[in-house]
Parts: C-alpha cells; structure tokens; sequence
C-alpha cells in the first residue's frame, strides 16, 4: 500500500473527537509507516494534568483512522509502541489485510458530541452492546445507578473546576463564543456546540472576562450555574470502567474502545454528552466510584447517553470542512494540514 494514499483521508480522520476540541494529533510520514504523534501546545495540562484525555482523543483518533482507511480499501493496521518522551503512541504501517469493522466513514462524518435535550435514555439492549464492545477490551461501560444523586456531584465538579484560574484560562482559551473569533472554524468549543443562545455566550464572554476581579466574590459558583443542569435535558448517565492498572498506552487503546462505544451508539440512534468534570475532580470521582462499586482510578469517562431530539450541529476542524456543513465528500488535497 503507498502510504500517500491515506494523505487525501485525512480531513475525515480528523473529525475523531478531543477533549476541548484541540486536536491535538500529529502524524508524520515515514518511508514504511506513520507516526501517530501529539503536539504538546494541544494538551491541556491545566484541565486534563494527567493526560488521560489527551491519551483517550488519541486512542480515538487512531480508530478513527483504521475506520476510514479501510472503508476507502487500504489495508492499514495500527501498531502500538507508546513513547511520552518523544511524544508518540504508535504507527500506522501497510497490513495485509484491510482493518476488520462494521463502521464506517460516513459513521465518523455523522457522529457527534450532543450536549442539547435527549428524548429518551438508552434501553437495556443499546447498554449491553456497548458494554459488550468494552468488555472485549478487558473494561466495561455501566449505567450509574441513583443518578438522582449526580446533580450534586455536578455543581460540586463544576464550582471546583470554576475555581482554579489555570483551569478557566485554558477553558477561555479554547471557547469560541463569538462566531468573529478567528479560529471559529477551526477548533475548540463554540457557543453553537455547547448549546448557548447569543446572550448566554455574551454573558459568558463577559463574566470570564472579569473572572480576576470577579473569582473572589463567588464568580466560580456563577459560572457552574450558569450553564445548568444538564441531566435535566434527559438521558442516562454512563461510566467506561477500566480494566484494573491501566497504563498510559492502556489509556490509548482505550480511546479506541470509547470511539466504537460512540460509534454503537451513533448506530442505535443515540448520542453522547461527556461529563468529564465528574472524575476531573478527586472527591466527586471518590464519590462516583461509590454510586458504581468500582475503584475510583478505574472510571476512564462518563457521559448523558440519549436519543437526540435533533441533530447538533457539528463541530469545527482545523482539517478539511471546518464547522461548515460541506459532507464527507470533501477529503480533497486542498486541504490545509499542520504537523
Ligand atoms: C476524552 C474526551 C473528553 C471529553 N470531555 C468533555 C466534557 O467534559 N464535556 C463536554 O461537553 N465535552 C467533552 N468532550 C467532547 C469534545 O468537546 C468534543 O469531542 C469536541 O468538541 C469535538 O466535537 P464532536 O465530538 O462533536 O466531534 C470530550 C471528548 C473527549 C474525546
């Protein structure tokens, strides 16, 4: 297989979903292979300190990846060979045989993050499918039972998350609440995605604004509230539960089961609202942990699962369409790409 041939596919691959929408992959071709590597500008050391979302958008980049290489009929496999230093999880080389997925590219080009109202919450049968496609992974995806009591838990994740100036620079560096902003196509989060009317980001605009003046006098607690309660727009609250000692390269791999879960979702009809902050934050992960009888550390992400009540909008790429709604058929070269 000549490895420029997967060149044209990149703007598909690169809707794969990141925390904060940052993007943070890189590959780089080599004569026999191509390195799956990650720009640290990417990384989101103040939110994500560990890592772990930024190894899990990884993970799902590389799945991403195997999905539209093999549904355009190049064989390519991914080898792991996870390096922090130099920052690289892995490659991806010719194989013999194309990758084995029921997915595909359109799949990729349709999913996405919803956070807006859900009609209905998944049944039984969606559950034990995406658990399913976890356990074949050594993990586990669990309804969190008693999720009367995560409204709490929330605002206590959000107000702690509110209340670290180094967490809300990187939050305000990433929103896109202005459709003037210049990288409003490009990436992060727009008031469009996070389901904010025209007042609702100018408010929010502002208050961040003021947030050195403002922190001391209870901004953190506003800003939580302000957002709302999103288990009040419906759905059911899910865990993807990792094996016991996952390791950062476990971590990628991961990434790649949470992409099949949203994609088996996308497929049954419903759609994923991550809920990060949950386990962001030590004591309310402490306390998740509780709500589902599993080791704290083993909670890999958490998200609202339901049926969309209509299509979110789709979110913006620094690769390809952008957040304009052009359709999968533009993977042309034209295409502007940074490694
Ligand atoms: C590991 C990971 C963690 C995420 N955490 C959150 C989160 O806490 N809250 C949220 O609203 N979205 C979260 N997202 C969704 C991203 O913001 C979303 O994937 C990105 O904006 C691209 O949009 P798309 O999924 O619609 O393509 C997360 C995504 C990933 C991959």
């Amino acid at each position: 297989m000549d490895l420029s041939a997967f060149r044209t596919l990149e703007p598909l691959c690169w809707r794969a979903p990141s925390a904060h929408n940052t993007q943070p992959w890189r590959l780089r071709y080599e004569p026999d292979a191509i390195r799956v590597g990650w720009d640290p500008d990417q990384a989101l050391k103040a939110a994500d300190p560990t890592g772990r979302d930024l190894r899990l958008s990884l993970g799902a980049f590389v799945e991403t990846c195997l999905i539209v290489a093999a549904d355009a009929g190049l064989r390519l496999e991914y080898v792991a060979d996870h390096d922090d230093r130099n920052r690289r999880v892995g490659w991806l080389r010719p194989a013999r045989y194309r990758y084995r997925t029921s997915f595909r590219a359109t799949d990729v080009w349709e999913r996405r993050t919803d956070r807006g109202r859900f009609a209905g919450a998944p049944g039984g049968d969606a559950l034990a499918v995406v658990d399913l496609v976890a356990r074949q992974a050594g993990g586990g995806v669990r309804a969190v039972p008693r999720a009367g009591r995560l409204g709490g838990l929330l605002r206590v994740a959000d107000r702690r998350l509110y209340a670290d100036p180094a967490v809300v620079a990187e939050l305000r560096h990433w929103l896109r609440l202005d459709p003037a902003h210049p990288d409003y196509h490009a990436d992060g989060l727009s008031d469009r995605c996070l389901d904010l009317s025209r007042p609702a980001a100018a408010g929010l605009r502002a208050a961040l604004g003021a947030y050195p003046v403002l922190r001391p006098l209870g901004l953190p607690r506003l800003l939580a509230a302000a957002g709302g309660d999103p288990l009040a727009r419906g759905g059911a609250v899910l865990a993807l539960i990792a094996p016991d000692g996952l390791d950062e390269a476990g971590e990628v791999e991961f990434g790649r089961v949470l992409l099949r879960v949203w994609l088996t979702l996308h497929a049954a009809g419903l759609a994923a609202h991550p809920l990060s902050q949950l386990i962001d934050v030590a004591a309310t992960r402490t306390a998740l942990g509780a709500l589902l009888g599993v080791a704290p550390e083993r909670l890999l992400h958490v998200a609202r699962v339901g049926r969309p009540i209509r299509a979110a909008p789709r979110s913006a790429r620094r690769v390809g369409g952008g957040g304009r709604d052009l359709g999968p058929v533009r993977t042309g070269g034209s295409a502007r790409t940074t490694r």
